[in-house]
C-alpha cells in the first residue's frame, strides 16, 4: 500500500533517504546524522514533514521521536531556507553593541516589515524568509565570539564589529549575485 510519504516525495528523494538510512544504520547518533544528511541534500536546506514521516517509516522509529529531534536542535529547519542565510547574534555582548538595530534595519531593507523584534534579546528562534526565498534572516543566542561583537554570520562567514553600512554592503553584494 502506498504511504502518505510516498505520495508526496518523489522517487529521487525516497532513494536518497533510503540510502542515507543505510549508510547510518547501527551508528551512534544515527538519527541526527540522517536528519543532517537529508537536510543538506535538500535544495532549500530543510526537512519537510513528508521526509520526516518517511524517515520514521523506513527506520521503524516512532514519528514522534524523529519529529522531536528535528524540532529540538536549532541546526534543523522545518521551513524552506533562502538562498542566502544571514544570522544576527542576539546575545548580551552583541545586544549591548547594537545588534537589535542591525536586525531591525536588515529586516526593513529586505522588506520583512511588521516583525516585532522587541522580544528577541536572547532568542535563537527567529527565522524569517523573504517571499522570493532569496534571504533568510535568523538569530542566534551567541556565536561564542563576544569580543568581536556585534557579530553577524553571512552564508557561514563570520563578520565582526558589524555596523549598518557593512551589513548593507553585504546584502547589496548578495543581491547582485555574490555567494
Ligand atoms: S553575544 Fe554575540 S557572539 Fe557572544
Amino acid at each position: 500500500m502506498q504511504s502518505v510519504a510516498d505520495e508526496v516525495l518523489d522517487a529521487h528523494e525516497r532513494q536518497l533517504i533510503a540510502q542515507t538510512i543505510a549508510e547510518h544504520e547501527g551508528r551512534p547518533g544515527a538519527l541526527l546524522g540522517i536528519l543532517e544528511a537529508v537536510q543538506s541534500a535538500n535544495a532549500h536546506k530543510f526537512l519537510s514533514m513528508e521526509s520526516l514521516r518517511y524517515i520514521a517509516e523506513e527506520t521503524g522509529w516512532p514519528p514522534a521521536r524523529v519529529y522531536s529531534a528535528a524540532t529540538f536542535f536549532a541546526l534543523f529547519n522545518l521551513d524552506p531556507q533562502g538562498d542566502n542565510v544571514i544570522c544576527v547574534c542576539r546575545g548580551t555582548a552583541c545586544h549591548t553593541r547594537g545588534s537589535r538595530d542591525l536586525l531591525a534595519k536588515l529586516c526593513l531593507d529586505l522588506g520583512l516589515t511588521g516583525q516585532d523584534l522587541s522580544e528577541t534579546n536572547d532568542a535563537d528562534k527567529l527565522a524569517l524568509t523573504t517571499p522570493d526565498r532569496k534571504f533568510t534572516i535568523r538569530t542566534v543566542a551567541c556565536f561564542g565570539q563576544c569580543a568581536l561583537a556585534p557579530v553577524v554570520e553571512v552564508n557561514h562567514h563570520i563578520l565582526s564589529h558589524v555596523n549598518e553600512r557593512t551589513l548593507q554592503r553585504e546584502v547589496k553584494a548578495l543581491k547582485q549575485g555574490r555567494k
